[in-house]
């Protein structure tokens, strides 16, 4: 199918790195294009004027991300769902589609609107014979607002807008955990998902959110952090409070899984990191880089060139729980099999 250009989703305020990232990922594959990015807007689209766009690629600053198909502006306020169906290109949508709104100020208050608004935008699609096409595929329809509309094709997976629906577990120390296990669903395979048995150092543990997390998945936690951990954790016999300086700390022998969210420099992090990796010290590795205010894009090629000189497979998102940072998740390439 023939695809215009790209749909992206992001954190407000990242709309001119993420517009960078894909203007650049868009010219690595001789696709010439340019980017609509409005700051605050939590969108950004690519437009690619020979309608060659391919599958969107993996962009850390995108939540979330379609192949564009078709624009509509100016919608009728009566026959909106209808006016879309006529237009899309019939056999590319799924039999749910999803309607999204952008994540920004202006974008969220749509939510309602795109809550009722998907009643009679199915029933309309399926009059138009366009839910009939490949189960895989999903329909993205992102609305800037109730007149506006961008339609994409995406494969299944992920979250609507790039949102995760996870709840906070009653029992964790912090809220930290939702962003540990985003970073778990988005970043890292199944096959290669922390497995009951494995052994884990937290660096920055305090409270410990991700060494909870880390033990509700069955392995125990070496937790390193000055501060207290919340008092179950403290008495779990499958937790090692340790209160060493994150920096100088050396495990005995080899861990499975490194994970850290100590608030440093990022070159700090990704120096530490790298030696962990490089030294055989930990098989994989989940961790924060906080974002500068200048140049984010620059600071995280540079990070992510580092780690992956350590020989480990890198993949790397500012997740939906992410502030002014990324999350990273790399593991040494030799050791991708569980032995
Ligand atoms: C954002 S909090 C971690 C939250 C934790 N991941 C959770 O889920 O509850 C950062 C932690 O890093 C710790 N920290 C900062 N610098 C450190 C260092 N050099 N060594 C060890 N811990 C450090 C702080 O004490 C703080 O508890």
């Amino acid at each position: 199918m023939e695809l215009q250009g790209w749909i992206l989703h992001c954190r407000a305020g990242y709309e001119p790195t993420l517009a960078a990232e894909a203007t650049a990922a868009a010219q690595q594959v001789g696709v010439y294009g340019y980017c609509r990015a409005q700051e605050q807007s939590a969108y950004v689209i690519f437009h690619a004027p020979a309608g060659d766009a391919p599958a969107p690629p993996h962009l850390v600053f995108a939540r979330a991300a379609a192949g564009l198909v078709e624009e509509f502006r100016g919608l009728p306020e009566g026959g909106r769902a209808e006016a879309i169906a006529a237009a899309l290109p019939p056999g590319l949508g799924s039999a749910t589609p999803w309607l999204e709104h952008p994540d920004s100020e202006e974008g969220r208050p749509l939510a309602r609107f795109c809550r009722r608004f998907a009643g009679p935008l199915r029933q309309a699609l399926e009059c138009a014979g366009i839910t009939t096409g490949d189960p895989q595929q999903r329909l993205r329809l992102l609305f800037p607002d109730s007149r506006h509309c961008l339609a994409g094709v995406a494969t299944s997976d992920g979250w609507p807008g790039g949102i995760p629906r996870l709840r906070m577990p009653r029992s964790a120390p912090s809220r930290s955990v939702l962003k540990l296990e985003e970073a778990l669903h988005r970043l890292v395979p199944t096959h290669e998902q922390p497995y009951p048995g494995e052994r884990a150092v937290d660096l920055g543990a305090a409270p410990g959110g991700w060494t909870w997390l880390l033990r509700e998945r069955g392995l125990s936690v070496t937790a390193i952090d000055n501060g207290p951990l919340a008092p179950e954790l403290a008495e779990d016999p499958g937790v090692e409070h340790l209160r060493s300086d994150a920096f100088r700390f050396q495990p005995r022998g080899e861990v499975d899984w490194l994970v850290c969210d100590v608030v440093d420099r990022p070159q700090g992090i990704t120096r530490l990191m790298s030696r962990w990796l490089r030294g055989g010290q930990a098989r994989a590795a989940v961790f924060n880089l906080k974002l500068p205010m200048r140049r984010p894009l620059e600071t995280v090629r540079t990070a992510l060139e580092a780690i992956r000189d350590t020989g480990a497979g890198v993949h790397a998102a500012q997740l939906y729980h992410d502030r002014e940072e990324i999350t990273v998740y790399a593991r040494r390439l030799a050791s991708r099999n569980r032995s």
